[in-house]
This record gives structure tokens, C-alpha cells and sequence, in this order.
């Protein structure tokens, strides 16, 4: 079976890997360690298609490659797969009129492109998506790869950005959103001492393979140290530009039985709309758990 596994590139840069010919109902030891390295190579983003008829016991599997899974204990039990606390559905379903998934609407453009908690140590490392009812448009999912976005920048702006620090923070993610949702109330002075800033490299190493990385989650990112307002938010928007530019990015639209796995320490995602009132999406997604990133 082995030998029937293909891969091929997502991006001009090499950022994301699709592979083919893989069952993951049915997942030998050898090919699981050929997953294992494709992930790693890919800079954090592998695709696997043609899925739907796994169950959920093999998508916890799967997704147990790559780290410790979460059990979702801070989500209402309803959103959960019953029997498997490790799969929170997302979208827009309901029962008996009321949601059985988290639903979250994105905004429209621009792209909130983020790492998922980078606010929080530890991180968890990384989400898979399984993709269970897709709507006819929107919902799609970028992706786009920090460690090739890195690599491209010129000799004279990575001796300016290594060993940068940059300070996350729950709160600045929450006024941002409230920008755009000016119902969303401020983050209670419970979650603020639960989440306090915290600093960050701007440039992180992956504890795995050793790549640089930007760590650029600018939604997050309250400041860059020692650098002023108006000059942190000019140097993250500039690289935050480079990175999302097409070589180093990926869009997906979803189709029923996809399951992408993206690594938070190496890339960035961001989700985009669909007309919730015609349209029914439903997402399974499973957080790990493990090895942080160096630098921090
Ligand atoms: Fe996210």
C-alpha cells in the first residue's frame, strides 16, 4: 500500500502537501510514519481528500498521530461527537432548534489570519478539520506557510526581525473582533488575569524540524518590544503582507470527507463566510496538544 501514496505541493513556495492513496480507516504503521514526515515537510499543512466514510473513532486515531488531543472541556457538551470528547463540531447545525455545533461566523475580507491561541502557554500545536456538509459557496479555508514566507525574506530584513520579541494578547484579539461585532462584550476581568500578555518570538523555531518560522499571528499582537507603536504596526503589517501573498498561501474549499491537519507553530489559517441563513455547514475538529516552539 505503501507505494500507492502520492503528495504533491499546494503552493509555488512548497507550503502544504496533498496526499493521496491513503485510507484512514485502514492505516498501517509504515504509512502513518510516511503521514508523520509528510506533515513535517509540508511546513505545516497536509490535505487528505475522499474520507467520508471514516468513523470517528479513525479521525481521533489520526489525529493522535501528532500529538495529545484535547477533550474540549471548556465547550458545551452539545457541540461534542457523543462518546468522543475529542471532536467539537463546528457550524451551523442544529437540534430540536437548538445548535449542536459551535458556530462562528467569519468576516468578510480581510482575512483574519491567525495560529489558534497564541495568547496561551502552552499552544496547542496544531487542529484537524474534517469537513461533514459543505455549503454550495464560502467556508472556504486559507492557509499560508510561515517558514517559507521567512526563507524568502532578503538577508538584510531577517537580521532585523531575529530576535524580536512580540507581545500576544487575548485581550487585543478580543477588541479587535469588537470592532467588527460591537456586541461582543470586553473580555471579563476573570479572562484577562487568566490571560495575561505574553511575549513571543517574532521568528520561532519548530521544535521538530528546526525551521525558522515568522510567528505572525498580527491579530494577536498587541506590540513588538522595544519598538514603538506606530513603527510595531508598520513592520507586522509589512510582514504580514509578504507572508499571505499566493506562493506562500492556500485556499480550500471544502468538499464532504476532506480532512486537513495544520501545524499553529508554523502557519497561519483564516476563515472566511457563507450565507448562514440558506446554507448549512458542519466541520468535526480535533486541537493537539504537544512540543512547543523554541525561541519562547
Ligand atoms: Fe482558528
Amino acid at each position: 500500500m505503501a507505494s500507492t501514496i502520492g503528495q504533491h505541493p499546494l503552493t509555488a513556495s512548497g507550503f502544504g502537501l496533498e496526499m493521496s492513496g491513503l485510507d484512514l480507516a485502514d492505516l498501517s504503521d509504515q504509512v502513518r510514519a510516511q503521514v508523520l514526515d509528510a506533515f513535517h515537510a509540508s511546513g505545516g499543512l497536509i490535505l487528505i481528500r475522499g474520507q467520508g466514510h471514516i468513523k470517528p473513532g479513525h479521525l481521533r486515531d489520526f489525529s493522535a498521530l501528532f500529538g495529545t488531543l484535547e477533550y474540549n472541556e471548556k465547550y458545551n457538551p452539545d457541540f461534542l461527537v457523543p462518546n468522543y470528547p475529542e471532536i467539537l463540531r463546528i457550524g451551523n447545525t442544529k437540534e430540536n432548534g437548538e445548535y449542536n455545533a459551535l458556530f462562528i461566523q467569519a468576516d468578510p475580507l480581510p482575512l483574519l489570519w491567525h495560529t489558534d491561541d497564541s495568547f496561551r502557554d502552552p499552544q496547542p500545536i496544531g487542529s484537524c478539520l474534517f469537513c461533514v456538509h459543505t455549503p454550495p459557496e464560502g467556508g472556504e479555508t486559507g492557509f499560508a506557510g510561515m517558514a517559507a514566507a521567512y526563507e524568502a525574506l532578503s538577508d538584510e530584513v531577517k537580521m532585523r526581525i531575529d530576535g524580536l520579541k512580540t507581545v500576544h494578547s487575548y485581550h487585543h484579539l478580543n477588541e479587535i473582533l469588537r470592532r467588527k461585532n460591537p456586541h461582543r462584550p470586553p473580555l471579563s476581568e476573570d479572562l484577562r488575569r487568566q490571560h495575561p500578555p505574553i511575549t513571543r518570538p517574532l521568528v520561532a523555531q519548530h521544535p521538530v524540524t528546526g525551521r525558522k518560522s515568522l510567528y505572525l499571528p498580527l491579530c494577536h499582537i498587541e506590540s513588538v518590544v522595544d519598538l514603538s507603536e506606530d513603527e510595531s504596526r508598520e513592520l507586522l503589517t509589512d510582514l504580514q503582507t509578504h507572508a499571505t501573498q499566493p506562493p506562500f498561501t492556500y485556499m480550500h474549499a471544502w468538499q464532504p470527507g476532506d480532512l486537513v491537519l495544520w501545524d499553529n507553530r508554523c502557519a497561519l489559517h483564516a476563515p472566511t463566510p457563507f450565507d448562514d441563513t440558506r446554507h448549512l455547514r458542519l466541520m468535526y475538529r480535533l486541537t493537539v496538544n504537544g512540543q512547543q516552539i523554541v525561541g519562547f
